[in-house]
């Protein structure tokens, strides 16, 4: 009798970096707004993750690498002493539990205001251009017109690499598995990326290569760190940033080439979000993984809407390795028992996600044993 060949499965293990996952069900980076002072995780924090550590992996909630980073109230920082400290109570509560969990690091450039900043100075960026028309957040939460953010010079980009480098150590010294460096959804390395936000024309704008540079130069201080193998990047073609911009597919291209070359853990995709009014969305974004899968060879983690069943399709028809479950598993901490068994989803309640105390936060009950 021939024996049976082993299918790859979203239940089945996966081989990523050092580690050997249970399964193939990651639990996306979501930001939920509840550090405490000082942008501090705390025992809620580490409940909550502690909840969901049957994932394949964790990766974190975004958590700025600096004060210039923050765009957002309450979000963790990932720069003082105090908050490694509160980030230790999260990867013990996971480890405890036999979860991994990577920590996702975020600059979010022009998307913030200056009641963030330090000494009220104005958000930074590529080239002093709001990064799409619209609003930002205050630090007491009010939604404010951008303002004009300052362009960046050189030295000053130099710093943020080094925030990036600190965070990656602070990372390594609270205990979690890897790091994601955050490339997506239209925050600073984005913004380097895309041109319409990067109108530079020194070393990190004009060229594909020149607005690649920072995210580039990021992903490899955090290698100098952590190892490649465990370093995961979160990228976002034609997300929230995109802007009608007509070589989506050349810098993609080029960067996950790049990447590809430094054999990082895996690469994070995000799928595109397809709204209504914004830019129309090229034919190629409608199935962005036929695109960029022949380019990386690697793992791919991929995101945005996936159910049960798109998600186990795209992992059998081997177009990723695994999925990012995000609004699902904020309402469901046993997510992969409850795919695997195909039992009912607890609904989400949105207008808990951003803010708030322990409700939608850690009550969503788990299935009975
Ligand atoms: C409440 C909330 C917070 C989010 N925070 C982050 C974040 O911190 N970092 C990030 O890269 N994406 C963030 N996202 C995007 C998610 O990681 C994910 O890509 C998105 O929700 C689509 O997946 P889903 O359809 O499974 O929810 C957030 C999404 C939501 C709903």
């Amino acid at each position: 009798m021939p024996s049976a060949v082993a299918t790859t499965s979203l239940f089945s293990p996966l081989e990523m970096g050092p580690y050997t996952l249970p399964n193939r069900v990651v639990m996306a980076p979501l930001t939920r707004n509840r550090a405490r002072t000082g942008f501090v995780p705390w025992e809620l924090n580490a409940e909550y993750y502690a909840q969901r550590s049957s994932a394949g992996f964790i990766v974190s909630e975004a958590t700025q690498i600096s004060q210039q980073g923050q765009g957002y109230p309450n979000t963790p920082g990932i720069y003082t002493a105090e908050q490694v400290a509160g980030w230790k109570l999260v990867t013990q509560a996971v480890h405890a539990k036999g979860g991994h969990i990577f920590l996702q690091l975020w600059h979010v450039g022009a998307v913030s205001h200056s009641s963030f900043q330090p000494a009220g100075q104005m958000p930074v960026s590529p080239s002093g251009v709001p990064f799409h028309d619209g609003s930002v957040m205050t630090a007491d939460g009010r939604i404010v017109p951008y303002e004009r953010p300052h362009a960046l010079e050189i030295p000053e980009i130099q710093d943020i690499v080094a925030d990036f480098r600190r965070g990656a150590e602070n990372a390594l010294a609270a205990g979690f598995d890897g790091v994601e460096v955050h490339g997506a959804n239209g925050y600073l390395l984005e913004q380097f990326l895309m041109g319409h936000s990067n109108l530079r024309t020194d070393a990190y704008g004009g060229s594909i290569e020149n607005r690649a540079r920072l995210l580039l130069q990021v992903v490899d201080t955090v290698i100098e760190v952590w190892g490649a193998d465990r370093v995961g990047v979160r990228l976002s073609p034609w997300g929230r940033g995109f802007s009608g911009e007509t070589d989506v597919v050349p810098v993609y291209s080029y960067v996950l080439r790049e990447l590809d070359a430094r054999k990082l853990a895996y690469l994070h995709l995000i799928e595109p979000h397809v709204r209504e009014g914004s830019a129309p969305i090229p034919e190629e974004a409608r199935s962005p993984l036929v695109t960029f899968r022949p380019l990386y060879p690697g793992v791919i983690v991929t995101a945005g809407g996936y159910k049960r069943e798109t998600a186990i399709a795209v992992v059998e028809n081997g177009l990723a390795d695994a999925v990012a479950f995000g609004r699902i598993f904020i309402a469901n901490p046993d997510l992969p028992r409850r795919l695997m068994e195909n039992a009912p989803l607890n609904p989400y309640d949105r207008s808990t996600f951003y803010g708030g105390n322990e409700h939608g936060y850690t009550d969503y009950p788990a299935l009975e044993e």
